[in-house]
């Protein structure tokens, strides 16, 4: 079937979603959420209903593809019911979840019987004491048994993603590598990035992926690039005989705007056309209005149409976007 794709305005085309289902979370990193934190009362984020209009208006435009984030998703109540009815949309080829693990142990089964099959799991440390420190909450043990759950019901792939804060979790690096050699996970670093309006970033905090690399291939022989089976922005390696992989996301010292073919939703209903831009559209006026279809249709291809090239931001910057990444999703 044809599929008008959705063009932005630097001959990139959209087919990926990420939808925030809540600014809600059960941890509070430190570098993601503001200490006056905001969030939307129930009224205000968007029905599981509304989301659904939205998808299918998407799926419309050429998107086939949709991610679930927060906040912390699994915290609003009945997710697998609407991961159910997105696989029911003919033209979604692919769902998947970004989640802190917190509550994955209880919920692994409903979601992978609602037709979820892969996760995406956020952890910096592998350290009990010092995950309290970063995320506020001793719930490191409710993780990895999230992390256990997933692995064992089946989910391929698990990824984990590790946020490298230099003098905080730098010094784990071989560590989070090592577990690629025992489990199929993806352990994905990521270069922390200056996002939040109260953001703590600071540039020498940043911890490159060129230097992650070389800090485990100094220690581990055999390191070597191998070709992504799914897709993103991670550069994906692998240690010898290991049946996990090891990448990085190198937002930061080597952006991969050019191939960008995203858009992401936030809880409130706003269509953000890039991560790190403010500049946002609103959906749900036209959701809540019961606008026609090809309304709604016209707001994204304007979201889509003004997206920025690249996000614009260095290594040396101290351009923060204002809003926080709980509300964003990641
Ligand atoms: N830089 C990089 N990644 C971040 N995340 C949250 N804040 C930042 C930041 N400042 C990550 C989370 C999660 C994903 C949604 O985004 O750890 O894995
Ligand atoms: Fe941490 Fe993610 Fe929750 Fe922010 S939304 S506090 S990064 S778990």
């Amino acid at each position: 079937m044809f599929k008008p794709a959705l063009q932005d305005g630097h001959n990139r085309s959209v087919s990926y979603v990420r939808i925030s289902v809540t600014d809600r979370c059960n941890l509070r990193c430190n570098y993601c959420t503001a200490p006056t934190f905001f969030q939307h009362n129930r009224t205000q984020i968007l029905s599981y209903e509304e989301i659904l209009r939205l998808v299918k208006v998407l799926v419309g435009l050429g998107v086939d593809k949709v991610r679930l984030t927060g906040g912390e998703p699994l915290v609003r109540r009945h997710l697998d019911s609407l991961i159910a009815r997105l696989n029911d949309i003919d033209g979604i080829n692919d769902i998947s979840l970004t989640t802190n693990g917190v509550l994955l142990e209880k919920l692994a089964v409903p979601l992978w019987a609602a037709g979820l099959r892969r996760v995406n799991i956020s952890l910096d440390t592998l350290n009990r004491q010092r995950f309290e420190q970063v995320t506020g909450r001793d719930y490191f043990k409710r993780v990895r048994a999230g992390i256990e759950a997933a692995l064992a019901i089946g989910f391929t792939p698990v990824k984990l993603n590790v946020v490298v804060m230099r003098g905080v979790n730098d010094d784990e690096i071989l560590d989070f590598a090592a577990l690629t050699t025992k489990y199929p996970l993806h352990i994905r670093f990521i270069e922390y990035m200056p996002i939040g309006s109260s953001s703590i970033w600071n540039p020498a905090d940043m911890v490159s992926g060129a230097q992650i690399i070389k800090a485990i291939s100094s220690e581990i022989a055999g390191l070597e690039p191998v070709v992504a089976e799914f897709g993103g922005p991670a550069r994906l390696y692998r240690l010898p005989g290991a049946p996990g992989r090891i990448g990085v996301i190198t937002a930061m010292s080597s952006h991969f705007c050019d191939s960008c073919n995203r858009i992401r939703v936030t809880a409130d209903g706003r269509l953000r056309a890039c991560l790190l831009s403010d500049n946002e559209f609103d959906l749900k006026e036209a959701l809540r209005a019961d606008a026609d279809p090809s309304r709604i249709a016209e707001v994204v291809r304007l979201a889509v149409a003004a997206k920025s090239a690249e996000h614009g931001l260095s290594c040396n910057a101290t351009r923060k976007c204002a809003r926080v990444m709980s509300t964003i999703g990641g």
